[in-house]
């Protein structure tokens, strides 16, 4: 049974599982070699209820939001599509011509979450945050978001916001990569902005070494595998959301899966020893 979650204080549920699309297009340059199968495998992801699409403007160069928009042809009003404008576009109008291209290759009249994929301290958030919230009124964007900001920064975010409430952070979030939990995550909790998990499966590392026994063996006991283990230890927060990413159509059911798996402390505690 699919898990939805509030996204921030919006009302709206949206799936605790996304698909992450880094490298469905390329990474830094635009790759056309597996465009078939990385638009049948959103569709895929799409219609097994991982309805929660993350992309950005700069992965694959533009075509990894390409081949979502041509993914979710038909599909449109069934999935919420969150992207990236990335820092070197911060300025007032630069941030209204990446949200005009975001569109177009998404071939879509809306984004549903558009974030600032990386704090930029070279352009006053004053100016950033002033062409999101035209956006939305604008009705090309539905939420704001913000990517890989601290806390400081997630509170700058939100002061300079006056009709529009930030809703998430995204940032990196693993039983490997626990960073977020000295400060940031502790004060999404209190303000109620969602955090969005990138690298959730620690980009392949937790199916390698001490990592990988320590999984499998509570894996094991829930009748599961590695990837579910991380995915549920991270959703069992309230407000954590995680956006795996594969390029295989087998994973998407095996991410699914993963709401199906109630660790006991017991296995919180192993997975803590491995930080
Ligand atoms: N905001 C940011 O700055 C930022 C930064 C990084 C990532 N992100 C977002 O977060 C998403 C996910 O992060 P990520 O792509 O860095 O890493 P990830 O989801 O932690 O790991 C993806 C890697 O794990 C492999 N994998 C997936 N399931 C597996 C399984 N069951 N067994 C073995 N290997 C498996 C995938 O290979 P296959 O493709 O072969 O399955 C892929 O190489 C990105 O796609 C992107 O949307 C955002």
């Amino acid at each position: 049974m699919i898990i939805y979650k509030e996204l921030g204080r919006t009302k709206e549920k949206i799936p605790a599982i996304g698909l992450g699309t880094y490298g469905l297009g390329g990474y830094s340059f635009t790759d056309k070699s597996s465009d078939k199968e990385a638009i049948e495998l959103i569709r895929f992801a799409v219609e097994h209820g991982m309805n929660f699409i993350d992309t950005a403007e700069m992965y694959g160069a533009g075509h990894s939001e390409e081949l979502v928009g041509e993914a979710i042809k038909g599909l449109r009003e069934k999935v919420f599509i969150a992207t990236k404008v990335s820092p070197s576009h911060f300025r007032y109008d630069d941030v209204i011509r990446s949200c005009d291209a975001s569109l177009k290759r998404l071939k879509t009249s809306y984004i549903d979450l558009y974030q600032l994929h990386w704090p930029n301290p070279s352009v006053p958030i004053q100016e950033t945050m002033k062409a999101m919230e035209f956006l939305a009124k604008d009705g090309k964007i539905r939420y704001i978001g913000v990517s890989n900001f601290s806390v400081e920064e997630t509170i700058e975010a939100q002061k300079v916001l006056s009709k529009y409430e930030l809703v998430s952070n995204q940032v990196e979030y693993s039983v490997l990569e626990r960073e977020i939990e000295k400060e940031l995550l502790g004060y999404c909790e209190k303000a109620k902005i969602s955090v969005i998990a990138y690298s959730p499966l620690a980009r392949g590392a937790i199916f390698r070494g001490k990592t990988s026994n320590v999984l499998a063996k509570i894996a094991e006991k829930h009748d599961a595998t590695i990837a579910q283990v991380a995915l549920a230890w991270l959703i069992r927060n309230p407000i954590v959301f995680a956006i795996p990413k594969t390029s295989k159509k087998e994973r998407v059911l095996e991410f699914i899966g993963s709401y199906e798996i109630n660790l006991d402390l017991k296995d919180l505690a192993l997975i803590d020893s491995l930080v």
